[in-house]
């Protein structure tokens, strides 16, 4: 069986899969399930030093189902940070710790726009025993309200600034949590690594409109008839991240990366590991499957890994970045295989005299069709 360990920015867990900042991480007793069910590392629930300012909405999820079954394609939430005080988090992530020294704990952070805050928040988290920091950059809806979250992530200079004030306050590994709202993620990206990021964790949800519902005309999800853009995850989303992973990888070699939206298997999640990420963090896809789904995750990257003879995971880390090139590139190689295959098929003693025709085009360089002939 492959060594499917990973040692990033000094955390060592037994495999690159993470719990993803949301409902599975939510308090102790989520947090210890998920590690007693193998996951390499969890990140809590963002939280802040004002829990009281934090008011939840219900109903907050929304789900995309495929046209032909209940499967869930797509999935929306209005949802908060978490809304439970910093002094009860502080003992929660302390019992985690005691639970499971071993486990990866991170904790997930964020502030308004003021270094004091993010400072305490940072070194009351590191006093509670958490192994990390993942500084949460790009939540969509709500908190941008309070000039929050994504409002940050979208300013280069907040994203490189707060991150440098948690870099002052902690010696830990720090990931900057990325937008997908944005034009050019790579931006922020190398803004949090000026600031000291040892890593980027990408991508937070992306805002969108579930549906409209067609007996009441109200935009879903509906709050007292009314409705506000929320984040988009699941499956839907893969596609997206999976391109905004590569670009940071591409654009910002010396980041670790944490790759997030849409993993539901091991197929999704090697994918993520061949696009750059170090780790692959998971929510949607235990919210919907449970925290059990990480052993298929487990032996399918383990078998992937045999049948490719890669001994560890640094072994195929970001191999598909490099075939990634421009448009005019894949003419250029397009006609440049097409010469080559009629190149090998010009032996005399393989024509035919009922194909000549066909066989003279093939053998006719300057063809502006397109097509392999
Ligand atoms: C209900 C819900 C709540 C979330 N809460 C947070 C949060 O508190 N902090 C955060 O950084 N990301 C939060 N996220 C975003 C996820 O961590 C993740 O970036 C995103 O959903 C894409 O991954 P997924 O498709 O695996 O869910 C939340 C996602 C969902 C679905």
């Amino acid at each position: 069986m492959a060594d499917i360990s990973v040692n990033v920015d000094g955390l060592a867990m037994p495999n690159p899969f993470v719990i993803g900042s949301g409902p599975p991480g939510t308090n102790e007793k989520m947090i210890c399930k998920a590690f007693e069910a193998g996951w390499g590392g969890v990140i809590c629930k963002t939280l802040s030093l004002e829990a009281d300012k934090v008011i939840n909405v219900a109903p907050r999820y929304g789900k995309l189902k495929s046209r032909t079954s209940n499967e869930v394609i797509g999935f929306e939430n209005i949802e908060l940070i978490s809304d439970r005080p910093i002094d009860i988090w502080e003992k929660e992530l302390r019992a985690c710790k005691d639970k499971h020294p071993e486990g990866i704990l991170i904790a997930s952070i964020m502030e308004e726009c003021e270094e004091w805050r993010w400072k305490e928040l940072t070194e009351r988290c590191e006093a509670a025993g958490a192994d990390a920091f993942e500084l949460n950059l790009s939540c969509p809806h709500g908190l941008p309200e309070r000039k929050m979250g994504a409002a940050m992530g979208q300013d280069c200079e907040i994203v490189e600034q707060v991150t440098g004030w948690v870099r002052k306050a902690t010696k830990k590994p720090i990931w900057s949590k990325m937008t997908p709202n944005i034009t050019h993620i790579s931006e922020p990206a190398a803004a949090a690594m000026k600031g000291g990021a040892n890593g980027i964790s990408a991508i937070n949800t992306i805002l969108s409109v579930i549906g409209v519902d067609l007996e009441t005309l109200r935009p879903m999800p509906t709050v007292e008839g009314h409705s506000v853009p929320g984040g988009y995850s699941a499956q839907a989303v893969r596609p997206i991240a999976l391109r905004m992973v590569m670009e940071i990888a591409r654009d910002v070699p010396n980041a670790s990366i944490s790759g997030i939206g849409g993993v539901e298997c091991a197929a999704d999640a090697i994918q993520f590991i061949l696009m750059g990420s170090h780790t692959v963090q998971v929510c949607t896809g235990a919210m919907l499957q449970g925290f059990g789904m990480v052993t298929e995750m487990c032996e399918g990257l383990s078998a992937f890994m045999d049948k490719h003879g890669f001994a560890s995971v640094d072994d195929f880390r970001g191999s598909a970045v490099q075939y990634f090139t421009t448009h005019a590139d894949l003419v250029q190689r397009q006609k440049a295989a097409k010469v080559a295959r009629a190149g090998q098929r010009s032996r005399d003693n393989e024509w035919q005299g009922d194909k000549i025709t066909a066989q003279t085009d093939a053998l006719t360089a300057q063809s502006g069709d397109g097509k392999a002939s």
